[in-house]
């Protein structure tokens, strides 16, 4: 039986967890994704209207399929958790399901189980802000939606995992190195996801032989890094410091989740694996 894989954060097709999802597809995986509630209707009306066609085209000329999209706000884990002003939102409203435990059961009952899940969002309402003048809520929200998320996906969808199977989660070194720039709690919640990894790692590989690992991927061009406000210079930074003088592709990193969630990396857990033309590597620019 092909493996079965749980794609949260996908709501284009500039990011990485397209890619990912790509990839996987490509290795003969069933791809379903989790998509932002606010972000379900466009995505899904431009995969109808054929808007990702090309982007869809596999190695072998096939298209990706992706054979259920689910909508995911992965900041709350059942329905008491969500806001009454949330609820009441239009973009909320028109949609159902959409907590993390609500999701992981729609999965159980249309498809029994997965083999690998893959977290691939973020979220800091206030990356544009240094440290020092990040409020608590918009640090507890970067925490919330980029670290906790993890948690509460794998705790909720280890139970339909299969034995031997594998998670993947995205994170960037400004968790570990000073990457001005990078604001609001975000290089916190990068720090929270990485060490997690490794208790996680341990938890998930004792009681259910499940592995853990991140990937700390390079800069990519994607919508949410857009948002941050500097990933052009990020770029450009890369292809001149980095051992490897060339742009990082997202397919790149996705190859490295297919490999990662394959029974090649059968003995890789609670790893940090670096996908950046090895930027991490250097200790100076030059
Ligand atoms: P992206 O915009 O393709 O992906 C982020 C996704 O998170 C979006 O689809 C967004 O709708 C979703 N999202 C945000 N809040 C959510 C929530 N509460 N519930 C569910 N989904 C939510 O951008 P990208 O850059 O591919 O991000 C994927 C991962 O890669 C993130 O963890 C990011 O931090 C990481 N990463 C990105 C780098 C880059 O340069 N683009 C570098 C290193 C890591």
């Amino acid at each position: 039986r092909g493996k079965r894989a749980f794609i949260a954060g996908v709501a284009d097709d500039n990011g990485y967890g397209w890619a990912i999802a790509k990839s996987l597809a490509a290795a003969g995986a069933e791809i379903l994704v989790g998509t932002w509630v606010p972000a379900l209707n466009i995505f899904e009306s431009s995969l109808r209207r054929g808007k990702f066609d090309e982007s869809r085209i596999l190695p072998d000329g096939s298209l990706m399929e992706i054979t259920k999209v689910y909508p995911l706000d992965a900041v709350y884990d059942n329905p008491d958790d969500v806001p009454e002003d949330v609820k009441a939102n239009k973009r909320y409203s028109g949609s159902s399901k959409w907590t993390v435990q609500e999701v992981a059961e729609s999965v159980k009952q249309d498809f029994g189980s997965i083999d690998i899940l893959v977290h691939s969002l973020a979220n800091g309402p206030e990356v544009s802000k240094p440290l020092l003048e990040t409020s608590r809520n918009g640090y507890l929200a970067a925490i919330s939606a980029s670290s906790y998320s993890f948690v509460s996906l794998l705790k909720h969808f280890i139970p339909i995992m299969n034995p031997g199977g594998a998670s993947i989660s995205l994170t960037y070194i400004a968790s570990e190195r000073i990457i001005p720039g990078y604001g609001g709690g975000m290089s916190s919640a990068k720090a929270a996801l990485e060490s997690d990894t490794l208790v996680l790692a341990f938890e998930a590989g004792r009681k259910h032989r499940i592995r853990v690992n991140t990937i700390s991927a390079g800069p990519l061009r994607s919508r949410a890094a857009k948002a941050i406000g500097f990933i052009d210079m990020m770029i450009d930074y890369s292809l001149e410091n980095a051992p490897l003088q060339k742009e990082l592709t997202a397919e790149e990193v996705g190859n490295t989740a297919a490999f990662l969630a394959s029974p090649l990396a059968s003995a890789i857990t609670g790893a940090v694996v670096y996908v950046d033309n090895g930027l991490n590597a250097m200790g100076v620019g030059v």
